[in-house]
């Protein structure tokens, strides 16, 4: 198979076209076989539901290519599932699970020539969605809607790669407390599109966003939870009810016990308590494991012990550890590599 003609190590996170996207149509209370096609664009009523109301969830997964040749993606039953629940609160029907693995097997092996070669700091970003087609004008669920996959290589979704982020606590809120917070529906990310803008334009490269019930402990940013290391090396992640579960922040938990021995807690965070951490990191599908240096809470800086200028040391550890897992340097634990050939 060749390669497309792309500068892999010069990729940032961005949208490149690719040959082949999967397309699903449900109508009449069923999904239909689904395919493979070229056109990478859509038509819809102008009153589909999810350009009315929103009506719209996606997921977001990576295929790797693995030190000895293979192309595998990590563990897509994941969000197979975690696209369950985000349809089931959005009133919206689930795509099956199994075939959402198989739809996703089908885009990375058409998409072959697009998958960046091991070692080049890049990957095959997929996006799974799905949304309401049929027009809507009252306020109700579509009847019709659509489930898609696309596929696009991505480098490092912050750029400057591992240099370590400068994050501000945010004034507004991404999510309410009894909200969408804990699903990937794309109004979730409306939500914070004002707050990364005005943080961009403050110079601060992401938000730490509060639970917005209280506002005194921490949640997540726009697009990755954060996991945090304490001076006697555990391993702590906010837990909340209104927080994306991340695949990548839940496998680093096993990571970081199974792998490094590491004590690993998932609790309520306290933004009183950041000033303790020796260590901060954002992790997701596309930050990976993203260094935090620095949190400006309204003028008052928090710096971490780890500094600016590298990641810290245990954050390091989990990054080297879940990237050799992904990349197949380390044996992974079983049923998290899917492989596609
Ligand atoms: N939090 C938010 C708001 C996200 O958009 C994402 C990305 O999917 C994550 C966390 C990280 O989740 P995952 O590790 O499953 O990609
Ligand atoms: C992902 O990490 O896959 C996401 O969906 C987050 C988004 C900010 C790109």
């Amino acid at each position: 198979m060749e390669k497309k003609n792309i500068d892999w190590s010069n990729l940032g996170f961005g949208y490149i076209e690719t040959e082949k996207r999967f397309v699903s149509n449900y109508k009449n209370g069923a999904w239909d076989e689904g395919a493979l096609v070229s056109d990478s664009t859509i038509q819809i009523s102008e009153c589909a539901g999810v350009l009315q109301y929103a009506q719209t969830c996606f997921e977001g997964l990576k295929a790797y290519t693995t030190e000895d040749g293979h192309i595998v993606t990590f563990r897509p039953d994941l969000n197979a599932s975690r696209m369950k629940d985000s349809c089931e609160r959005l009133e919206m029907p689930v795509y099956p699970e199994d075939k959402f693995v198989e739809a996703v097997t089908k885009v990375v092996a058409a998409n072959e020539a697009f998958v960046p070669p091991y070692g080049s700091g890049a990957t095959l970003y997929l996006r799974p969605y799905m949304f309401g087609s049929s027009p809507v004008i009252g306020v109700k669920p579509a009847e019709e809607y659509q489930f898609r996959i696309f596929a696009t290589p991505v480098g490092p979704y912050f750029k400057g790669g591992v240099k370590p982020l400068t994050i501000r606590v945010s004034d507004f809120d991404r999510a309410a407390p009894n909200g969408t917070g804990h699903i990937k529906a794309g109004l979730n990310y409306a939500m914070s599109l004002h707050a990364i803008v005005s943080a961009h334009k403050e110079g601060y490269d992401e938000n730490m966003y509060l639970d917005p019930g209280t506002r005194k402990k921490v949640e997540e940013t726009g697009g990755a939870n954060f996991i945090f290391i304490t001076k006697d090396n555990k391993v702590v992640t906010p837990k909340s009810s209104s927080i994306l579960p991340s695949i990548t922040r839940r496998s680093l938990m096993v990571v970081a016990k199974e792998y490094l021995g590491l004590e690993v807690e998932e609790r309520e965070v306290y933004l009183d308590e950041l000033k303790d951490f020796a260590e901060c990191g954002l992790c997701g599908t596309a930050a990976v494991i993203s260094p935090v240096g620095k949190v400006v809470d309204h003028g008052t800086e928090i710096c971490f012990p780890s500094g600016m200028s590298d990641m810290g040391p245990v954050t390091k550890k989990l990054y080297d550890t879940l990237t050799g897992i992904q990349m197949g340097r380390i044996e992974a634990p079983k049923g998290w590599i899917h492989v596609i050939k």
